[in-house]
C-alpha cells in the first residue's frame, strides 16, 4: 500500500491524488465534482485566499487548545466529520472509517442519509458523538423509522439538509454514466467499463463488498430498501419544506441543526422555528451553481444569529489554516466534507486519520503563528478582507 507518511501524503492535496489513482473516473468525479460550470466550488476555496491573517507576533503559546463545544458535546478538535454519500462506495468501509477515526479523535461524525452502512454499524465503531442528516427520500414514513433508528441507536442530533429539492445538475456524473452504472442493466454499462478495469485495486475491494447495494437506513414501507438508482427521483418527491421540519420537531425530541442555510433571512427563518444550530453550506457547490462560497456570508449570518443558534460552517476546507479562517469570521466550528473522504476514498480508515492528523496540525501551527492559544480565542481581529468580500 502507498505511505500515507511525509513526503508522500504532505496534505490533503497529495490524499486527492491518491484518491483519484485509486477510484474509476466515475466515482472520483462523484466525490470531486460539482454543479454545472462549478462556480460555486471554485469559488468556496477562492474565497479562504481573501481572507488574510493579521498575526500577533512574541506571544508565548506553548500548548494550543483546540476544543469547541458543538451541541453539548466537548469536542477536541474544532471540526466535524460532514456527512457524504455513497461513502461506501469510495471505499467499502467508507462511514465506518470515518465514524470511527473522528470517534479516536475525539469529534463527531455526521452520517449521511445515503450510507451503505446502517445507523447501528456505524454508530458502534467508536464512542465519539454522531449525528443523523436527514433527507426526507423514500417518504415520511421512511425518515421517521429512520429518526427512530437513529435515536435508540443514541444519535444525539439531526441534520436536515434543505439544499436538496432536486439534485444538483453535476455534468461530471452524467458523462461518466453514474446512472447508468448504478442501475441494474449490464449494457448499459458496458461502455464505462474500461475505465473501472483499470482501476483493479477498487474494483477487487468493491465486488468483494458485494457491489452496488440499496440504502440500508432508507427503507419505504413495502417495497424496503431503496435502490441507489432510484435515489434522484426519491430526493425530488419528497422535497422538504418548512411545514415537514414542524412534522419532524414532533417526530424527533433532540436538538435540530438546519444544514444549507446561506441567507440571514432562512437563518432566522431557522431560529424562528427552533434549530439549535444551522450550517452555513453550499453543498460542496454541488446543488444551486453561482451561489457565493460560503465564507462569503458567514458573517452576514453570523451577524443575524449568532448570538441564538450555533452557527457552524463547511465548504471549501482543505488546510487547517482555513478552519481557523472561518472559526475567526465567526463559526463556532466546521464540517469538513471532501477534506476528509479524500482520505478516506485513498486509503479507508488510515486515510481518514491522516487527513485529520494533517488537519489538526495546521491548526496548531497556525494557532501558534497567529499568536493565539486557544481556538475559541480566534476572532474578527485576526483577519483581514477587503469589504466587497462579504456577500450579505
Ligand atoms: C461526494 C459528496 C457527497 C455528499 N453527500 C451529502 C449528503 O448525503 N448529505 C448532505 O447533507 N451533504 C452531503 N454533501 C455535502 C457535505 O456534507 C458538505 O456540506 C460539503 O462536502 C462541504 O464542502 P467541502 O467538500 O468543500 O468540504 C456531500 C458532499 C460530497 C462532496
Amino acid at each position: 500500500m502507498t505511505s500515507l507518511a511525509a513526503p508522500n501524503v504532505v496534505n490533503v492535496h497529495d490524499l486527492r491524488r491518491l484518491a483519484r489513482a485509486r477510484l474509476p473516473d466515475a466515482v472520483f468525479d462523484y466525490l470531486d465534482g460539482a454543479a454545472d460550470d462549478e462556480v460555486t466550488l471554485q469559488d468556496s476555496t477562492r474565497a479562504f485566499r481573501e481572507v488574510l491573517f493579521k498575526p500577533r507576533f512574541a506571544v508565548a503559546t506553548p500548548a494550543c487548545d483546540l476544543g469547541v463545544t458543538v451541541l453539548g458535546h466537548t469536542l477536541d478538535l474544532p471540526f466535524i466529520l460532514a456527512p457524504i454519500g455513497y461513502s461506501r462506495l469510495m471505499h467499502p468501509r467508507g462511514e465506518l472509517a470515518a465514524s470511527k477515526a473522528a470517534g479516536k479523535h475525539g469529534t463527531a461524525y455526521i452520517l449521511s442519509t445515503m450510507s451503505g452502512h446502517t445507523i447501528e454499524d456505524v454508530k458502534a465503531q467508536s464512542n465519539g458523538p454522531k449525528f443523523y442528516q436527514l433527507y426526507l427520500a423514500g417518504g415520511r414514513d421512511a425518515a421517521e423509522a429512520a429518526i427512530r433508528r437513529a435515536k435508540a441507536a443514541g444519535y444525539t442530533a439531526l441534520f436536515v439538509t434543505i439544499d436538496t429539492p432536486v439534485a444538483g445538475n453535476r455534468e461530471r456524473d452524467v458523462r461518466n454514466g453514474m446512472k447508468a452504472l448504478m442501475g441494474t442493466n449490464p449494457f448499459a454499462k458496458l461502455k464505462y467499463l474500461p475505465n473501472i478495469l483499470m482501476h483493479p485495486r477498487w474494483l477487487a475491494a468493491f465486488l468483494a463488498d458485494g457491489m452496488t447495494r440499496p440504502f440500508p437506513n432508507i427503507v419505504v414501507p413495502g417495497s424496503g430498501p431503496l435502490a441507489a438508482v432510484d435515489v434522484a427521483a426519491a430526493l425530488e418527491s419528497a422535497q422538504v419544506s418548512w411545514t415537514d421540519l414542524k412534522w419532524i420537531r414532533d417526530v424527533w425530541d433532540g436538538p435540530i441543526v438546519m444544514k444549507g442555510v446561506m441567507t440571514a433571512d432562512d437563518a432566522r427563518r431557522s431560529v424562528d422555528y427552533g434549530a439549535q444550530g444551522i450550517v452555513v453550506s453550499t453543498h460542496a457547490g454541488r446543488q444551486l451553481d453561482g451561489v457565493a462560497g460560503s465564507l462569503r456570508v458567514l458573517p452576514g449570518i453570523v451577524e443575524a444569529v449568532g448570538h441564538q443558534t450555533e452557527v457552524l460552517f463547511d465548504g471549501g476546507i482543505r488546510r487547517g489554516a482555513d478552519v481557523v479562517r472561518a472559526m475567526a469570521l465567526g463559526a463556532r466550528a466546521c464540517l469538513l466534507g471532501r477534506g476528509y473522504a479524500y482520505g478516506m476514498a485513498a486509503a479507508g480508515d488510515a486515510g481518514v486519520e491522516r487527513a485529520i492528523e494533517i488537519f489538526r496540525a495546521d491548526i496548531v501551527r497556525t494557532l501558534k503563528l497567529l499568536g493565539a492559544a486557544s481556538i475559541r480565542d480566534v476572532n474578527a481581529e485576526h483577519v483581514w478582507h477587503k469589504p466587497d468580500f462579504r456577500v450579505d
